[in-house]
């Protein structure tokens, strides 16, 4: 959702001198999607790009080889998110800095004593991209950070930065006792170097909560955001009319369906008002569509040739020049 959250703002700088315009009026035209993924099997940064402009099918790039690797940190990826800044100069690959394949890997001792840092890969095109660097995000209490995602901030010319943690007690050292609930941080930051201090964005009492990403829904202020609640890891959507960080209300489990995560939300770019939702069922992606994204109401999507093995990335519309760029640089 990187470019529309800048849109609004263009759009309402614009609404002041030519109140005529739209915001879609000056969106981009997008040509296809590019998936940005990782595997279990292979925990690095791989791409599919959709065949033409059909959200059900993809190639994978760079001749279905890793496009990016991490040699920093845990020298594994997981929960990879692009990013990308208003006019399309400044890309942020990022990730959770975790190896599950680890010798003497547990998930407690993962969520104890995990990465405080995420994985950042830049880019000023798509294609020509820079040696990974590890960030610390977090405080030194907090037991893990996992799966960064990011919003353009035109206004403030700064990305805000997503992430789930919890917390132990400042005595607790070691991260031995009880942590608090699983909950969405953030930060800000305009270059992925420096943040602003880690606050609480979203910690509901009794929900633990990871795995959050946004959909701007083409009105200023109005978003849709994803999570998974893990009391029975269901996905569930809310709804804001006013902003990332204004008031957010409840439509419950996307599905159902338990045992999901992950979830990435996109824009249909030739079908106006439709949505595409990738959740992760611990294997690989099951899409989801709808046509009213604010029912709430999603249905399995039918997609018989979308690709099997990929999980929790991220979907980025891109135009006909970054289409082509990013074929030409990872051919499939
Ligand atoms: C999380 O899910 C449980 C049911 O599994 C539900 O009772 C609870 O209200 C949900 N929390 C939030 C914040 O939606």
């Amino acid at each position: 959702m990187h470019i529309p959250f800048a849109l609004l703002l263009i759009g309402a700088k614009l609404a002041s001198s030519i109140p005529s315009v739209a915001a879609s009026d000056i969106a981009p035209s997008y040509v296809g999607y590019l998936i940005s993924t990782f595997s279990d099997v292979e925990p690095t940064v791989k791409f599919y790009l959709s065949n033409g402009n059909d959200p059900g099918s993809y190639k994978f790039l760079n001749r279905r080889k890793a496009a990016l690797i991490s040699t920093v940190g845990t020298r594994a990826v997981r929960d990879v998110f692009l990013a990308v800044n208003g006019d399309r100069t400044m890309w942020y690959m990022i990730a959770t800095d975790l190896d599950v394949k680890a010798p003497g890997f547990s998930w407690d001792k993962a969520t104890r004593k995990g990465s405080r840092s995420i994985v950042v890969f830049s880019s000023p095109n798509l294609v020509d991209w820079s040696a990974p660097s590890l960030v610390t995000v977090e405080d030194s209490t907090a037991g893990m950070v996992w799966a960064p995602s990011a919003v353009w901030d035109e206004k403030t010319s700064q990305f805000h930065v997503f992430w789930a943690s919890k917390h132990y007690q400042a005595s607790d050292k070691d991260h031995t006792g009880k942590a608090n609930q699983d909950r969405i941080r953030y930060a800000s930051t305009a270059d992925f170097k420096t943040f602003t201090a880690p606050t609480d964005y979203i910690a509901y009492p009794g929900t633990p909560v990871i795995d959050q990403e946004f959909q701007y829904l083409g009105t200023p202020g109005h978003f849709a955001r994803f999570f998974k609640n893990e009391t029975q890891s269901q996905v569930y959507q809310e709804m804001s009319t006013t902003g990332l960080f204004g008031q957010w209300k409840s439509l419950g489990p996307v599905t159902p369906q338990k045992s999901l995560e992950g979830p990435a939300c996109f824009a249909d770019i030739k079908n106006p008002g439709v949505y595409h939702l990738l959740l992760d069922d611990y294997k690989q992606y099951i899409p989801f569509t709808t046509m009213d994204i604010s029912s709430g109401k999603w249905q399995k999507s039918n997609f018989p040739l979308f690709p099997s093995g990929l999980k929790h990335g991220s979907v980025t519309p891109v135009t006909q020049a970054e289409y082509e760029a990013v074929e030409r640089r990872f051919p499939a």
